[in-house]
């Protein structure tokens, strides 16, 4: 197979932030910025999730409280908020948003973590772990539903359109992503087309989101979901890396999921193209036939290293980053414009 080449690298302006290279410190300062432009909106909307988990079945609220109580970043609802916020916004309807997207979220999580049979998730035990896979997806569902109702009491049609699209579609990236799992042969375009429908539609609905609802006009909107697509694929390019050669205890999830699943995720899709005869081998023993030896996620991980794949997969993802500050460009620059740039410029870089 071809190596996958990414000719648009070479037309990227650095990531860089205040002159120097970003690092995992500046990815938390960006994150704690903007949870400070947002403080008082984050805790309505904490309230208001808490609200809808209620449920005269006991087993609900306590299994959805478990994610949702855990904390996360919360970069979804905050991209909402600030977006609102950047264009003006008095009102109240954005905290109904922005709760709604992170159910939305945390329903992807509870549904995600049964599908990758994962056992850790914002660094406590997955639901299904606890609880079960039935009842996380039944629950899951439930929290969709919530979500929705929350949607429709905001009382706009075209956010409504926006946000129960990107949640349709985050379903056919992850089943996209379960038919090319395995398969040695996916390329680059397959691979984006699973982040970009998984994760990046709902970044970008909760940036554009937050722009309609501010009354905002089509070209504005536009560059807020543009910029958050292009962040969240950038997030999911480093996730991928990370589920390589992250540190689990900052992740708060466990390294080697991916390998294990054997999803064709960037990292492998790159080593492949690169290998060697024998390389394709132990590829095509550990991804296609799964079988795998304890040391092997080890020395996937040193292959991927050496072949220069990890470097390449953090290369795309600033190139991503880059185009979400080109994005911003072209909305009123003022403080939350300048804490979402800086998410984005540093987003390369995370280590959580
Ligand atoms: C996890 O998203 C799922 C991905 C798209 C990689 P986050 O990293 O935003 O998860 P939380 O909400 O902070 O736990
Ligand atoms: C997360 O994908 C995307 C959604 C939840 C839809 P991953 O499976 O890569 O994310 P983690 O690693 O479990 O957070
Ligand atoms: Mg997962
Ligand atoms: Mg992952």
């Amino acid at each position: 197979m071809q190596v996958v080449e990414f000719p648009a690298l070479k037309r990227s302006p650095e990531v860089k932030s205040g002159g120097k290279t970003a690092n995992a410190d500046d990815f938390s300062r960006a994150v704690a910025t903007l949870r400070c432009l947002n403080e008082k909106d984050l805790e309505l909307v904490s309230e208001e999730i808490l609200n809808q988990l209620a449920s005269p079945v006991a087993m609900i609220p306590e299994l959805a409280r478990h994610l949702l109580e855990a904390g996360g970043k919360r970069l979804r609802p905050i991209l909402t908020l600030s977006s609102a916020r950047m264009l003006g916004y008095e009102g109240d309807h954005h905290l109904k948003l922005a709760a709604a997207v992170e159910l939305i979220h945390g329903a992807t999580l509870l549904h995600d973590d049964v599908v990758d049979a994962s056992n850790l998730r914002r660094g406590t035990k997955t639901a299904n772990i606890i609880w079960g896979n039935k009842e996380s997806v039944l629950v899951g569902d439930f929290v969709f539903s919530r979500a929705f109702e929350l949607m429709v009491a905001a009382e706009n049609f075209r956010v409504l359109q926006i946000l129960s699209h990107a949640s349709g579609v985050i379903a056919e990236g992850e089943v996209l992503q379960l038919s090319t799992q395995k398969n040695l042969d996916a390329t680059f375009e397959m691979y984006l087309a699973v982040v970009e429908a998984k994760t990046a539609a709902l970044f970008a609905a909760a940036s554009e989101a937050g722009a309609v609802i501010a009354g905002a006009d089509d070209k504005t909107s536009a560059a807020l979901h543009g910029y958050g697509r292009n962040l969240g694929v950038a997030f999911q390019l480093v996730d991928d890396a990370l589920d390589y050669i992250g540190a689990q205890d900052a992740l708060g999830k466990s390294v080697g999921d991916d390998f294990r699943e054997g999803k064709m995720t960037l990292p492998v899709v790159y080593s492949i193209s690169r290998a060697n005869d024998e390389e394709k081998k132990f590829w095509k023993r550990v991804i296609s036939d799964s079988t795998q030896n304890p040391e092997d996620f080890a020395q996937a991980c040193d292959l991927m290293q050496a072949n220069g794949a990890v470097e390449e997969t953090f290369a795309c993802a600033k190139h991503y980053a880059a185009r979400a500050l080109e994005d911003l460009s072209a909305v009123p620059q003022n403080e939350h414009t300048l804490a979402l740039a800086a998410l984005a410029a540093q987003s390369v870089e995370r280590a959580y």
